[in-house]
């Protein structure tokens, strides 16, 4: 397999003043099939998550719990790395706010910056929402908060301001220049208006409270939480080292994953720092949607927080995965809700695939000796399956590479549909007693198929997928997708047991 053609994603790192839920879950799931997906096609991947704790929010959230927020920090941290066991993420790394690597790196960054005069001392008068760590101008206020509904307070204190104002025609000029960098379209276009319509210089960093990365030669101040932990992306690939194997590797390859909320820090200030201190800007930033839940706005105060242990348990670590990749076009908004899970989890796969896989693996089973059947001749209908497999790869990588998971499943899903439809049409088990050769070829033709579909859903659904790569009895050295064409199933391999991979929700009696 060739290991070059590296690949870099990332999650948001997550605010420890929270615990994990829904929300965390979504964009960190999405990095995880992305990050599968580019392994599995042999590229080089380093996928990294981690937490964000520093700043007013999470100080304030400490004070309230009694502890110090060190203390906070590293209890809710082991959450979300908590979350990443239970769903299944195959990150390469995790990154904390609080660590030295990262520390070292946001204060040489400010350093870079101070000496490239980017950044002056200066007084700040204006508005700050602390549940955002942003700053709001007077015009931008609705009904005295912010557009987002945090509450708002004025402050006015001596700060370290960053000349974003300057970056202006140069973010526009990276926009232009990259019209892949950011997605979707529709978010592009916005980020672009707002560039347009001006840029303030931005306050960075902070006095009235110190739970924070101290700015060199001035500890009076903490640096500004979003410029300390945009920087994570690059600290924990080595920056300041920008010479160290894998900066270099995995900077000019990074994909943000990142929700529609936190677009603007991500695809304006994130640049104009990077550009700022002689980096590159990132390749590509994908914002996602935001999810209700049963209809309503995910809040504390409401507790429908969805945390991953719920969705485990419930449904199913892969269900969950499945149901939060399939429902929504990547970038849209939508609803949670119980029966749209049971919908998908019965529907696309406990009906559609799982019953295919054992209906095909039972009947291998029962009619072929629990190996895998000598094919005959193909004819036009074994092609004509087989071809629509063989060619989901290209179909299947073309929306990955744009994160249109959706898309990908929905490829695979009509893969899934031919398969049942030719089942139906050729009934195998008429044929066990008519035709047995014939037989054999269509469950051959079956069998492959399955193999194709579940390589390709390896990076969505991985554990069911792996089980059902067991049943075919596929070695571990021939799931990655240069065996979809290289490997087919070869006729007298043995097969373990079958058992059934997508299990039907089975709605408990209620008492
Ligand atoms: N710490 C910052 C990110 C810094 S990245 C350099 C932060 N953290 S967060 O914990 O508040 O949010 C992290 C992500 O969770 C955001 O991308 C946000 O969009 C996502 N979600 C939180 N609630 C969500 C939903 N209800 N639905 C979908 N995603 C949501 O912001």
């Amino acid at each position: 397999m060739t290991m070059d053609r590296p690949f870099f994603v990332t999650t948001p790192i997550y605010y420890v003043n929270d615990l994990p839920h829904l929300g965390h879950a979504y964009p960190t799931v999405a990095a995880d099939a992305l990050a599968r997906f580019m392994r599995l096609d042999g590229r080089r991947v380093k996928f990294l998550t981690g937490t964000d704790e520093h700043g007013q929010k999470v100080e304030q959230s400490a004070r309230a719990a009694d502890v110090s927020p060190q203390e906070f920090a590293d209890r809710n941290s082991a959450a979300f790395r908590e979350m990443d066991r239970l769903l299944d993420i195959s990150n390469d790394d995790y990154i904390r706010t609080t660590e030295k690597r990262h520390i070292r790196g946001v204060q040489a960054l400010w350093r870079e910056l101070e000496r490239r005069g980017e950044i002056y001392l200066g007084r700040f008068a204006g508005w700050y929402a602390v549940r955002d760590e942003a700053f709001y101008d007077e015009s931008e206020l609705v009904e005295g908060k912010a557009p987002t509904g945090a509450d708002v307070e004025w402050f006015e204190e001596d700060n370290y301001f960053f000349r974003l104002s300057a970056w202006q025609d140069r973010l526009l000029d990276y926009y232009e220049a990259n019209p892949e960098a950011i997605a979707p379209r529709s978010r592009r276009n916005e980020v672009i208006s707002f560039v347009k319509g001006g840029l303030k210089d931005l306050s960075i960093s902070r006095t009235s409270f110190s739970w924070g990365i101290p700015v060199p030669g001035n500890p009076k101040h903490v640096i500004y939480v979003w410029l300390d932990a945009l920087t994570n992306y690059i600290t924990a690939i080595g920056y300041p080292e920008t010479e160290s194997a894998d900066f270099g590797v995995f900077w000019p390859v990074a994909h943000h994953i990142v929700g529609k909320d936190i677009l603007r820090f991500h695809a304006i200030y994130w640049p104009a720092f990077l550009m700022a201190a002689g980096l590159p800007a990132p390749r590509r930033i994908f914002a996602h949607g935001w999810w209700t839940v049963e209809g309503q706005k995910m809040s504390k105060s409401l507790g429908n927080g969805v945390p991953p242990e719920f969705l485990v348990e419930k449904y199913g670590v892969d269900p969950a995965r499945y149901f939060l990749l399939r429902e929504l076009p990547f970038g849209n908004d939508g609803d949670f809700s119980h029966r749209a899970v049971v919908g998908r989890l019965n529907g696309d796969l406990a009906n559609d695939f799982g019953n295919l896989a054992q209906r095909v693996l039972v009947m291998i089973s029962r009619n072929c000796g629990a190996g895998v059947p000598e094919p005959g001749t193909f004819e036009a209908t074994e092609t004509a399956l087989l071809d629509s497999a063989h060619g989901l790869l290209e179909t299947v990588r073309a929306h990955v590479s744009e994160q249109a998971f959706h898309w990908a499943l929905e490829a695979i899903w009509r893969v899934v549909g031919d398969a049942n439809r030719y089942v139906d049409e050729q009934a195998p088990w008429v044929l066990s007693r008519s035709d047995p050769g014939r037989m054999r070829t269509v469950l051959y033709t079956l069998a492959e198929t399955l193999r194709h579909l579940a390589i390709l859903v390896q990076p969505f659904v991985p554990g069911s997928a792996g089980r059902l790569l067991d049943q075919l009895a596929v070695p571990e050295a021939e799931r990655c997708f240069t065996a979809l064409a290289d490997a087919p199933l070869r006729p007298g391999t043995r097969l373990p047991k079958p058992e059934g991979i997508f299990p039907r929700f089975v709605e408990e009696a209620v008492r």
